[in-house]
């Protein structure tokens, strides 16, 4: 894709996080913008060695402004907890930064962006990226999975498995925390989830300690 109808032209030539998340606010590179209440960049530490990427922001995400703070977020902190992933050493996004839904009574119904809102919205993604250079991704989810990983990449068969990507070192995906929050056996999966954060617990040590060897 040449940038056309994506958001690479609204991208700063020598980005830092905070130049991407000023540009990023006024973002109209597809239509998403004019129902989304705003643009809700990724948060988290200049140095974070892990970079989590969800689908876009939910209901919660889209009010108050910041990624992972409604109850797929909480979901998120209390297995980071568990798997020792200090959020010191956590960046979080999206792969779409507007909240995409449609109305319901008075309920505002998530809606799957599609490929095409995907791609407008990828140089923030990659831009982030490039800034962060992480010694981890994660994909939550498929929507992140199949856009960073590949279209056939399926999450229920290769969850905590690690991936080629050039988008950093080690490449991993797992499931999406709000997929827990609907599960029958909610527990089970949320055990599955915390034992994929404690690989990514590993692969975030284990690159520490080649760093800190090699100096
Ligand atoms: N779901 C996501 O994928 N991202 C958020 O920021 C919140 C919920």
């Amino acid at each position: 894709m040449d940038g056309e109808g994506t958001a690479a032209a609204l991208v700063p030539a020598r980005p830092s996080l905070k130049k991407l998340r000023e540009a990023a606010t006024g973002c109209k590179a597809c239509p998403l913008w004019e129902t989304g209440t705003q643009t809700v960049f990724g948060e988290g530490g200049a140095k974070a060695d892990v970079v989590f990427v969800g689908e876009q922001p939910g209901d919660r995400e889209d009010i108050e402004g910041h990624p992972f703070v409604g109850p797929a977020g909480k979901l998120l902190d209390k297995a980071l907890e568990e798997a020792q992933i200090d959020r010191s050493q956590v960046y979080v996004t999206n792969v779409v930064k507007h909240f995409k839904w449609k109305p319901q009574g008075k309920r505002r119904i998530h809606q799957k962006p599609n490929w095409r809102e995907i791609a407008a919205c990828r140089p923030w993604l990659d831009a982030e990226v490039a800034v962060l250079k992480p010694r981890v991704l994660v994909c939550l989810g498929a929507t992140a999975a199949q856009a960073l990983l590949g279209r056939d990449f399926r999450v229920s068969r290769q969850r905590g498995e690690l991936v080629d990507s050039p988008l950093a070192p080690n490449a991993i995906a797992t499931v999406h925390p709000s997929s827990i929050l609907r599960a029958e056996d909610r527990e089970a999966q949320f055990r599955e989830f915390v034992r994929d954060l404690e690989k990514v617990a590993e692969l975030i040590a284990a690159a520490s300690n080649r760093s800190s060897s090699s100096v």
